[in-house]
């Protein structure tokens, strides 16, 4: 009997033949304009809603502006890299199949780990934030406000960042309103990709155009005496302000472009694989890198960054414009497209999650069931069902900051793999086509590498120690489960 290899590549050919192939079953129902909606719902949510205040009162101020330009040039060479990579081998498994493709079987494992963080532990993330707001909007409505008790809206444990990460227990039973936002969503993912396609265009015009109307509104408050000075200067501490606080900045919103690679896990839904998904995964980057930078910089020319370290920046940026509209009309607005925005990105979340375990599964390395396909609606429903159920059980119990520092440093390490699969490909398959190619390689996918990593330096220690324990179980999964049922290494002898 031959030896089990760790390291052994799934074979290109194989790769092209699967992705040509309809036999996965999925329904080929999304356009160019479905996915860069796609991308966009992935993208704007909690980050540009929530932490751009968190960076620009602790680390950047004004020059939040710069943190967002440095993710921005760190996201912009992996989506590069995902557009050639996803153009070249359209299969749902995403930055998984790359990597199973170029570095081998084990590394593909471990990369669909990590993205089991940056998807399903994102999904249940960015739910905790949506039942926050919801809460803050139903106690806005009517004269006395709607007010659920606290006892049913928060985890019972709490994350807290002045302890360095210990867990203590807080008055809060279990999240139902984040529990119930990843039932509904569940539900429409099983019930169809075209269905939820349409549900997210509906979201995706909807926030784009409360941050708009918030652009246009809030430009005529600017004082340009707030920009001053523009990089504030160091406290002293590595991080609080000065250009150091710019990078630590980036690496804190780098969470709000996360959301862009998911577009490539529709690869086998989409109708024109090879021309639409690169136009989905850099339109929808480059139009919301612009739509950041915009508001980054509004809204630190409305408000002084001093007072910006609340959950809700923007509510405090429209609370500064101080006229009755912005009072009576902006302020509910911002809420609900904040509300919106944060619904979206947990259903994209949701929907690139399963597609990757489908992937994993026909590959062996997870079982079948992962790989159902509904035989009238076309999705794969058993996988749904089980990540929805799972992101559910996380979103009752646990507050964002226990997870959200993990899906930020999983995804980094997802993308800086992505950037090396070119390096590879470009040297072992150079004539294969490439409906779109990365320019100046191997500089980009180079570069793409060394930012990516650079910014995962910038993220705090705990977050680094829970991954080495969440890759630690993944690799015990592997070698109990995925080992012995890799189609790859079928009838081959473990080492
Ligand atoms: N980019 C997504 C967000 O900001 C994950 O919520």
């Amino acid at each position: 009997m031959m030896k089990y290899s760790l390291f052994k590549v799934k074979p290109f050919d194989q790769l092209m033949k699967e992705a040509s192939s309809d036999t996965a079953g999925l329904k080929r129902a999304l356009s160019a304009t479905n996915l860069i909606f796609l991308g966009i719902g992935a993208i704007i949510g909690a980050g540009i809603f929530v932490l751009t205040g968190e960076v620009s009162a602790n680390y950047s101020g004004p020059a939040i502006v710069l943190s967002f330009l440095v993710a921005a040039l760190a996201c912009a060479c992996a989506g590069l890299c995902y557009a050639e990579l996803t153009s070249m081998i359209p299969i749902s498994g995403s930055a998984y199949t790359y990597a199973y493709a170029t570095l081998g079987e084990l590394f593909a494992w471990i990369i669909g780990w990590l993205l089991i963080v940056e998807y399903l532990f994102a999904a249940s993330t960015v739910s905790v934030g949506w039942s926050g707001y919801v809460v803050s909007l139903l106690r806005d409505i009517g004269a006395n406000g709607i007010h659920l008790p606290a006892a049913l809206t928060t985890a019972p444990i709490v994350y807290d960042d002045a302890t360095n990460g210990f867990i203590r227990s807080a008055g809060g039973i279990i999240n139902l309103p984040a529990i119930f936002i990843v039932f509904v969503l569940t539900l429409i993912l099983v019930l169809g990709v075209k269905e939820s396609a349409k549900f997210n265009n509906v979201i995706v015009v909807i926030k784009v155009s409360v941050i708009l109307i918030f652009l246009v509104a809030g430009v005529w408050f600017v004082s340009k005496a707030n920009w001053h000075p523009f990089i504030p200067e160091n406290t002293g501490k590595f991080g609080s302000f000065g250009i150091s606080g710019i990078f630590r900045g980036a690496a804190v919103i780098f969470f709000a472009y996360i959301g862009f690679d998911a577009v490539s896990t529709a690869a086998q839904e989409s109708m024109n694989p090879q021309r639409d998904l690169p136009i989905g995964i850099l339109g929808s980057l480059a139009i919301c890198t612009i739509l950041y930078i915009l508001v980054a910089l509004v809204l630190t020319g409305i408000v002084s960054y001093t007072k910006l370290g609340v959950p809700d920046p923007i509510a405090v940026g429209v609370d500064a414009m101080n006229n009755g509209f912005a009072r009576t009309v902006l302020a509910p607005l911002i809420k609900l497209g904040a509300v919106a925005g944060l619904s979206s990105v947990i259903l994209v979340m949701l929907l690139g999650q399963p597609r990757i375990f489908m992937t994993m599964s026909k590959d062996g390395l997870l079982p079948p069931v992962f790989a159902k396909v509904h035989p009238k609606f076309k999705t794969p429903y058993m996988s749904t069902i089980i990540v929805g159920l799972v992101a559910m059980v996380l979103a009752g119990l646990f507050p964002i900051g226990v997870l959200s520092k993990l899906v930020s440093l999983g995804t980094l390490l997802a993308f800086a793999s992505v950037c090396l699969a070119i390096l590879i490909l470009r040297k072992k398959q150079p004539d294969t086509p490439r409906p779109f190619r990365t320019p100046f390689s191997p500089w980009i996918p180079l570069f793409g590498i060394v930012s990516c990593l650079g910014v995962t330096l910038f993220l705090n220690i705990y977050a680094w120690i829970t991954m080495g324990v969440w890759l630690t179980i993944g690799l015990i999964v592997y070698a109990t489960y995925g080992m012995k049922h890799s189609t790859l290494n079928k009838n081959k002898e473990a080492l």
